[in-house]
């Protein structure tokens, strides 16, 4: 008999595939067919402190009266957020999956009231997205690192639900980074998130969107990072995300060392039942292979365990290149 279940910061989950947030989780009833297709857990979609500003600002700048600011930018506020919290109500209501709120921050302060809020509306853990884009010139690493170290204790301060990191993959030390989130209270952390890409369009001279999904290529980066955080930080859960397109990328991760994976291009191309598909064939995988839970091969070829794990830390395609014509 095959047991799919995992556990995944400190929460058990009835298989490893995670919906990750994206306009996907943004509604209670579409949340509930990712559940009968047998999602995992669901991470809903971020609250993005940019994009409350960002409305606070335009409605600022729309008023006559300068005594006005405080209240607009609390309005605001508290209008996306009751409309957050309602979602995670909602959605709670409705599935009995795990359910993770995600919100995109890089303010501590601004996000410790809602953690507080989103835990008594019923989420199931926090998942905090922590990305901007720095091109200081005069950056500073320590005070990068110092801002992700603030926000995870702040939060760990103010709930009690796990708390999940999700970090972009451009950091010079991810180990490092992980490690210092993990001794300050992080329950997990996903690698990775994907940032916005611009294009040129050549033709019309503008600036314009890149592609917004991923793709199977982007998978490696996923595979070295996970196998090399989970040999490295012992207890670490990790959710991989990025690349994760079909059944045998899941296995891939986990025999990485990865607890759990997130899934959203594939989604969005294939719809909720690429989940389905992709339970079978791994649950068939494992029945081949004779394993009979997850954690008989989670991390059997993770950094810690690999018979060759200098093949994770290799840079250079010197090897590769010489063995072309
Ligand atoms: C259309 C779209 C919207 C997204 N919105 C969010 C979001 O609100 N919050 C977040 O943390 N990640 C967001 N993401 C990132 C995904 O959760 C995920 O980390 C990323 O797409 C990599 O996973 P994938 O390769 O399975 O797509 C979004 C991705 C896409 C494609």
């Amino acid at each position: 008999m095959i047991n799919l279940e995992t556990q995944y910061a400190g929460l058990t989950l009835r298989n490893p595939i995670i919906i990750g947030s994206s306009g996907l989780t943004s509604s209670p009833d579409r949340n509930k067919e990712y559940e009968k297709a047998g999602a995992g857990a669901i991470v809903l979609k971020s609250l993005f402190e940019e994009q409350i500003e960002m409305q606070s600002t335009s409605l600022m700048s729309e008023s006559y009266y300068p005594e006005a600011t405080d209240y607009i930018r609390e309005y605001v506020k508290a209008n996306q957020v009751n409309d957050y919290l309602e979602l995670i109500k909602k959605t709670k209501a409705t599935c009995n999956i795990p359910v993770i709120a995600s919100t995109n921050c890089y303010k501590a302060d601004a996000w410790i009231d809602f953690a507080r809020q989103m835990e008594l509306a019923g989420a199931d853990a926090l998942e905090l997205n922590v990305f901007y884009v720095d091109t200081d010139l005069a950056y500073d690493y320590d005070a990068t690192r110092a801002m992700y170290v603030n926000i995870i204790r702040r939060v760990k301060e103010t709930v009690r639900i796990p708390v999940i990191m999700k970090i972009g993959k451009f950091f010079s030390n991810i180990p490092a980074l992980v490690h210092i989130l993990k001794v300050n209270g992080a329950d997990g952390a996903v690698l990775f998130n994907r940032c916005y890409r611009p294009d040129i369009d050549i033709n019309t001279m503008q600036l314009v969107s890149g592609n917004v999904f991923s793709s199977h290529s982007d998978l490696g980066d996923t595979l070295r990072w996970t196998a090399i955080v989970s040999g490295k930080i012992p207890g670490i859960s990790i959710a991989s995300s990025t690349g994760i397109h079909e059944w045998e990328d899941v296995i891939k991760c986990l025999l990485a060392g990865a607890s759990a994976v997130q899934m959203c291009s594939a989604v969005y191309t294939c719809g909720a039942e690429i989940i389905t598909q992709v339970l079978t064939c791994v649950e068939e995988w494992m029945s081949h292979a004779k394993y009979e839970s997850i954690a008989e091969f989670k991390g059997k070829l993770s950094y810690a365990n690999s018979k060759n794990p200098g093949m994770y830390e290799r840079a250079q395609f010197m090897k590769y290149f010489s063995n072309r014509d």
